[in-house]
């Protein structure tokens, strides 16, 4: 199953690990830890190869793929052997990034992106392209009344120059092209009435959002365990320090209360009341890729007894999101070859803020994920056993 994966920021930290991590292991010069689609509980014959995945991407930033490669190398993000050793296919990837859309109106964008699509789609005969957000994280969109209603949306994006942000439109170009697509970011994407709308019309599938990657998966665990034990958080608070270019544009205010915003809703959702606390999110230039989270946790038990956890997490934020992006491609990819349309809730496991109402914690998502991936495998060993 040729499967094309487009990356929106495909000169990012993340995209530039998951192109790298694609390349090094269809060459078999790595192996697939952090990936979870190889646990032994969702591999199977739904799933496209590595192999059969071919990179392109939409960026505003021009830094060649390969310079960037190497500049995660020398921060210790990315083995710098698989760099060297990945020169021609890198050189291959970079012929298939394209400048982010330019264009008069917003429906002149989407031209720009559906052609973008189409024309890598049928240059390299694909099956599919799994369109993926990993393009910076935006602040939250204005409210528009066309939002809600897909016949308003496309009378709008004629005239309207702002009526979607940049997520957005990346996601009803994906949605107008066929592609499935899917948001690894806290940006508004496809979660807006009028493209669920446009996903359903389509026949399409998409998933998101927001990696869940550092201190939000250690949250997911760690918040059902007091839920499930019946003792009473308090209070919440974290601080996450970072750097590079996600750590640059979280320090605008508006993108910062996005994500925050993002990584508090697991507590109020499983506890079913909201702890005191908040999470902040600091630019440390010179953490580059690599964040420290520490969080404190005040708790009462039997009796009011007062106690209290802290932990730490030191993260390589791309190296444990690049896993997960490829992963995503190639769910959303068997999930598209199986008919399924609209939010894909049972991906809920890989986000800090999934589609749907599901369920925060962490061991009920992975159950729901294994299930979806055995229904994908037996649905594909099926379709093939009639085929034979
Ligand atoms: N690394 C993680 O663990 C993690 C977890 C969850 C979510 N995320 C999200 O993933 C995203 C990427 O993170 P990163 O560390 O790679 O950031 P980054 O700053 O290194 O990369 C973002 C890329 O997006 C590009 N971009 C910005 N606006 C664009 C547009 N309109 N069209 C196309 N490209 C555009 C930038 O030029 C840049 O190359 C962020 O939104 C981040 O919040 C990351």
């Amino acid at each position: 199953m040729r499967t094309g994966v487009w990356l929106v920021g495909a000169r990012g930290s993340v995209a530039t690990t998951s192109i790298v991590g694609g390349l090094a292991l269809r060459a078999h010069l790595a192996g697939p830890t952090g990936c979870v689609t190889e646990l032994p509980e969702l591999r199977g014959p739904a799933l496209p190869a590595f192999a059969d995945l071919v990179f392109g991407g939409h960026d505003v930033a021009t830094t060649p793929l390969a310079k960037r490669a190497e500049t995660l190398a020398a921060a210790g993000v990315l083995p710098g052997r698989l760099v060297a050793a990945l020169p021609d296919e890198l050189a291959a990837v970079e012929e298939e990034l394209r400048c982010a859309p330019g264009g008069d109106t917003p429906a002149d964008r989407v031209a720009a992106v559906v052609r973008d699509l189409t024309d890598f789609r049928d240059r390299h005969r694909l099956d599919r392209v799994v369109v993926v957000n990993v393009s910076s994280t935006e602040p939250a969109a204005h409210p528009h009344p066309a939002h809600a209603d897909l016949a308003a949306l496309r009378d709008a994006l004629a005239d309207t120059p702002d009526v979607l942000p940049a997520s957005s439109l990346y996601a009803y170009a994906a949605l107008q092209a066929g592609c499935p697509y899917v948001d690894f970011t806290p940006s508004t994407g496809a979660r807006l009435p009028a493209l669920h709308a446009l996903a359903v019309e389509r026949g399409l599938p998409y998933a998101g959002h927001d990696g869940k990657t550092g201190e939000t998966l250690v949250k997911s665990v760690l918040a059902p365990m007091f839920a499930m034990r019946h003792l009473r958080v308090r209070s919440w608070s974290g601080l996450n320090l970072l750097g590079g270019g996600d750590g640059a544009n979280l320090a605008d205010p508006a993108a910062n209360a996005a994500k925050v915003e993002s990584k508090q809703r697991v507590l109020g959702e499983t506890f079913g009341y909201v702890p005191q606390g908040e999470t902040r999110i600091d630019y440390v230039e010179d953490l580059g890729d690599f964040k420290t989270a520490w969080d404190l946790v005040t708790f009462t038990g039997f009796l009011d007894t007062r106690m209290r956890m802290e932990f730490t997490w030191h993260g390589c934020d791309s190296a444990l999101a690049a896993p997960l992006v490829l992963d995503l491609a190639r769910l959303t990819a068997a999930a598209h070859a199986a008919g399924r349309v609209g939010p894909l809730t049972e991906l809920a496991f890989f986000f800090k803020d999934p589609l749907g109402a599901p369920t925060h914690s962490l061991a009920e998502q992975w159950a729901r994920l294994t299930e979806f991936t055995r229904d994908l495998h037996a649905g594909k060993e099926n379709a093939d056993g009639h085929a034979g």
